[in-house]
């Protein structure tokens, strides 16, 4: 049984004094709570939610991480940095960095095994444009994408990863992949999975993303291979994020 993992991806937004209250409202609406809860908030914002989060069961995780270890990368911030800083998740290759900031697959992998060379659990994002899914291409880019990013891993490796599935066109446009569209792909990610290794497909969680809300998660959630979502706009609003949790555990 693979536990729900609902997780905020809070992009670039946020103050301090925002971010402390969000993490506040989310200690106190999540208690007995069965799915597990994961925040991404700002580098700078690590450390006070951090602090806020202290014995709760809220997580937290970066959004990005480097494929260097040390050395002369200025802006960087390195995968052990991020452990040191209190995360225990890295979501690696989202959309927004694949296109605006021109992350390749190559650099993904490296990606990858920092976070898990430092006991971090990467969130590997995947997912088509819209042009890709007009041409029906969805399941041959995403399997591009896990080739490129998972394919040399050990499958002992692979089993700590988390995969999420976010459709490019879905990310911010309110308009969610359907419950059966969006089960089609995970299935196909399981069965890429399962390729590797019969163990691997039924342990490791495989989310959703892309303009989940409280009306349209329980019906995400109860797709067979559906495990959880990774949340935006909607992780902002402590109540629409508590909401969408709770729809999962249920
Ligand atoms: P939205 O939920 O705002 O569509 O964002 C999804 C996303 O990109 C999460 O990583």
């Amino acid at each position: 049984m693979r536990r729900p993992l609902i997780a905020g991806n809070w992009k670039l937004n946020g103050s301090r004094e925002s971010a402390l209250e969000l993490a506040a409202d989310l200690i106190s609406g999540s208690a007995d709570l069965s799915a597990d809860l994961l925040v991404c908030p700002s580098f700078t914002l690590l450390n006070p939610v951090r602090e806020a989060l202290a014995g709760s069961p809220v997580a937290l995780g970066a959004q990005n991480v480097s494929a260097e270890s040390s050395g002369a990368f200025t802006g960087e911030v390195s995968a052990a940095m991020l452990a040191e800083a209190g995360c225990a998740y890295a979501i690696i290759g989202h959309s927004e960095r694949r296109t605006l900031y021109a992350e390749q697959d190559r650099e993904l992998a490296a990606k990858v095994l920092q976070a898990l060379s430092a006991s971090l659990t990467p969130i590997l994002c995947v997912g088509e444009s819209l042009a890709e899914r007009e041409q029906e291409r969805q399941e041959a880019v995403v399997q591009q994408q896990l080739d490129a990013a998972l394919g040399e891993l050990e499958t002992t490796a692979i089993a700590k990863c988390v995969i999420a599935y976010e459709p490019v066109w879905a990310i911010g446009t309110g308009r969610s992949a359907s419950p059966q569209d969006a089960q089609a792909v995970h299935a196909s990610i399981r069965a890429w999975l399962g390729g590797l290794s019969e163990s691997l497909a039924p342990s490791v969680r495989l989310l959703y993303g892309g303009s989940v809300k409280p009306d349209s998660a329980s019906a995400l959630f109860e797709q067979t291979d559906i495990d959880g979502a990774l949340v935006g706009g909607a992780s902002l609003n402590a109540s629409d994020f508590l909401a969408i949790a709770r729809a999962a555990a249920s």
